[in-house]
C-alpha cells in the first residue's frame, strides 16, 4: 500500500469521543502514525507477516496501520474499555481483524518474546511521571524483533541511557524528530493546539 494511500485511510478512523486526562488520551494523527508504520516496514521490514503489539492502542490508529501493511497478527492493548470499543469498530470497518486486551500494561503477565514488533505512542508522562518509561520497559520484555515509540525529545538523553542500561535493549535509536501537535483536549489548554516536539524511536530488545 502507498503511504497516501494508508494516511488518507487512518484518517478516517473516529478518535476519542470523550478523552480521559489522566491517560493522556490524545490521537496519533494520520500523518504520523501512517509514517510511522510506514518506516517500521519499509526501512526494517518489522510490520508484513510479523505479530505486532499495539500498546495503549486508544483508538486502534497504530495497530491498525500495521494491519493495512499486511501484518500476520495484531494486537491492541488498552486500559480504558471505551476506547477499545472504539478501536472495534473502526476495524470492523476497515474490514480488518485485530484482537484486543483490556489491561493496565504495568500488570501485563505475559513472558517471554510473544510478538514480533511493539508499537506504541504511550502517555508522555505529563500526568504520571514515567507512564511512557513504563510501557518501554514491558515492551521491551515481550518484543523479539524491535519495539517502535515516541518519547518527547526533552527526554532524549533519559530515554536512552534507561532503555539501554536497565531495560533489556541492544539498541536504541532516534529515526527522527517530529512536531507533535496536542490537539487542543482539554479545558486546561489555551491554545487550539499544543505543538511539541517528539523522538520517533527504534529499539532494539536483547532478546531472551
Ligand atoms: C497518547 S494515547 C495514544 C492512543 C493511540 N495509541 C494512538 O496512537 O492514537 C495513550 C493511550 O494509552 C492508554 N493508557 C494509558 N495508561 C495505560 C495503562 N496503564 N495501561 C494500558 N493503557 C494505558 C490510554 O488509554 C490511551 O489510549
Amino acid at each position: 500500500m502507498k503511504l497516501k494511500q494508508l494516511e488518507s485511510l487512518l484518517g478516517t478512523l473516529q478518535q476519542f469521543s470523550n478523552p480521559k486526562i489522566e491517560l493522556e488520551q490524545y490521537p496519533t494523527g494520520p500523518h504520523i502514525a501512517s509514517r510511522m508504520l510506514y518506516t517500521a516496514e519499509n526501512s526494517f521490514g518489522d510490520v508484513t507477516d510479523k505479530v505486532v503489539a499495539d500498546f495503549g492502542c486508544g483508538c486502534g490508529t497504530l495497530g491498525l496501520a500495521a494491519a493495512l501493511l499486511g501484518a500476520e497478527h495484531v494486537i491492541g492493548l488498552d486500559i480504558d474499555a471505551q476506547s477499545i470499543e472504539i478501536a472495534s469498530t473502526n476495524a470492523e470497518d476497515l474490514e480488518l481483524d485485530m484482537d484486543f486486551v483490556q489491561c493496565d500494561l504495568r500488570n501485563l503477565g505475559w513472558r517471554g518474546s510473544i510478538v514480533d514488533t511493539v508499537v506504541m505512542n504511550p502517555p508522555f508522562g505529563t500526568r504520571r511521571k514515567g507512564a511512557d518509561m513504563d510501557f518501554l520497559s514491558v515492551a521491551l520484555k515481550i518484543a523479539s524483533q524491535a519495539v517502535y515509540s515516541l518519547h518527547k525529545t526533552t527526554t532524549r538523553d533519559h530515554v536512552k541511557r534507561t532503555a539501554l542500561r536497565d531495560y533489556n535493549a541492544k539498541s536504541a535509536e532516534v529515526l527522527c524528530e517530529l512536531r507533535y501537535d496536542v490537539p487542543q483536549l482539554y479545558k486546561f489548554h489555551k491554545k487550539k493546539e499544543v505543538d511539541i516536539a517528539v523522538d520517533l524511536w527504534r529499539f532494539v530488545p536483547r532478546g531472551v
